[in-house]
């Protein structure tokens, strides 16, 4: 269950029966298909029969970048449960990295993930190519590679799709209707999150009920106060979303929210194609290491930053910090648990924005496991979406990274 809470109560914009038609509107596009992913069972089921033929891998090499992959990591790094499965994320291409990923891969005894919806992404396709030959080097010819290779890609139309039908390696299904960034919950998640013993149908399930909740006609709908709050606030100048989850685990969510908040919202041009270059700028953070950093900006720097403060009210592990050292921390500290620090930490910061009347939005679950994240992943693209709608423009494209790859390619060519 999440709760939600703000720093103050603002005049709705809009009543919750437009806000409910909007987002009714959205989440029954045929075009759209995030929010209705999780009632399709059948990605679950092939996720679990790729699964079986490689579950004895050790090591889970994913390849990805954007989307297909922050949602993966954000996955893992929340809920993995297998200390005996390592995992390598080829996210980027810079070649020293690579270089030292690949050295610590047994490659014949790995399983390798590449992720592309689109199916012909420089990046992957490069670490790709660079696998292969190491592969080919240790005796595994192509027509081996459906042994050490899966893929998850466009299950219509993508180069590696065709790849995948000629050499006979399994490709599972990014449905065309979901974009790389609201793609978590498709096999390009679930596959990875089955090899960390996360419990993918438990997911669904969590996400689906939360769902319920994000399409009621209610007032009190935390997609709709949330949405109204932050509109009002950016028609203010608030325009930087800080996500900070005083969570450890939670850290990758917020970089998964990075690209979600700003890849769907900045944009040039509004629905009817005049230029508005709008958007939310997001700030990933984490509590409370960043109160040792980035905070002092954000409570005493300019006026335009709204926090959304995620609570984790119950761990799953504590300690006590009991101990015999003289000095004033210890002898504060004495008594407590590690998790009373850390609601402390939590509570303080949130009363010092009251106080510094800084904007914030409070989010509480009770627990973080398999539940909890799909609702909060779920939410997230709900509310990115209803955002779009609301600051009317298309929060589905991406049309500003476009030109930055055509003239990469052009590069190569030419070498300029
Ligand atoms: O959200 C998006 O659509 C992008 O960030 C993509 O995920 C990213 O560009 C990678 O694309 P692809 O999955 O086609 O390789």
């Amino acid at each position: 269950m999440l709760t939600f809470n703000f720093s103050q109560n603002i005049k709705n914009q809009f009543n919750e029966t437009e806000l409910a038609n909007k987002f009714s509107k959205i989440i029954n596009d045929e075009k759209l298909g995030f929010f209705k992913l999780v009632e399709r069972q059948e990605l679950i089921s092939e996720s679990k029969i790729a699964f079986e033929k490689f579950k004895t891998k050790k090591h889970f090499v994913h390849v990805g970048i954007g989307g297909s992959s922050l949602g993966t990591e954000m996955l893992i790094k929340a809920l993995n449960n297998n200390p005996e499965v390592k995992f390598t994320f080829i996210n980027n291409i810079d070649p020293d990295e690579i270089y030292d990923q690949i050295k610590q891969v047994n490659l014949k005894e790995a399983v390798f993930f590449f992720c592309s919806k689109s199916g012909g992404t420089a990046e992957p396709m490069a670490a790709m190519a660079i696998i292969t030959n190491l592969l080919e080097q240790e005796g595994i010819p192509l027509n081996d590679l459906k042994n050490h290779y899966v893929f998850a890609t466009d299950p219509l139309k993508s180069e590696l799709l065709n790849i995948g039908r000629e050499l006979g390696i399994q490709c599972l299904e990014i449905p065309s209707n979901v974009g790389g960034r609201f793609s978590a919950l498709s096999p390009v998640g679930l596959f990875p999150a089955l090899f960390a013993k996360i419990n993918i149908d438990e997911l669904f399930l969590g996400a689906k009920e939360f769902g319920e909740t994000l399409k009621e006609e209610s007032a009190t709908n935390p997609l709709f106060t949330c949405s109204q709050y932050l509109l009002k606030l950016k028609d203010s100048g608030i325009n930087q979303t800080v996500l900070m989850p005083y969570s450890s685990k939670l850290r990758e969510l917020s970089f998964w929210f990075t690209q979600l908040w700003a890849e769907s919202l900045g944009k040039k041009f509004d629905l009817n194609g005049n230029i508005i270059n709008t958007g939310l700028t997001p700030i990933p953070a984490y509590g409370p290491t960043d109160q040792h950093s980035q905070m002092q900006l954000f409570m005493e720097g300019p006026f335009d930053k709204c926090l959304v403060l995620l609570e984790v009210e119950n761990f799953h592990q504590d300690f006590s910090l009991k101990s015999n050292f003289k000095g004033r921390a210890f002898e504060k500290l004495n008594g407590h648990k590690l998790s009373d620090l850390m609601k402390a930490e939590f509570h303080g910061t949130l009363r010092a924005l009251k106080e510094a009347e800084r904007p914030f939005i409070h989010i509480s679950i009770n627990q973080l496991n398999e539940r909890t994240l799909a609702s909060l992943v779920l939410f997230f693209e709900s509310l990115t979406a209803l955002m779009g709608d609301l600051m009317q423009i298309n929060p589905f494209d991406q049309p500003g990274v476009e030109a930055g790859k055509i003239f990469a390619y052009e590069f190569l060519e030419k070498g300029q």
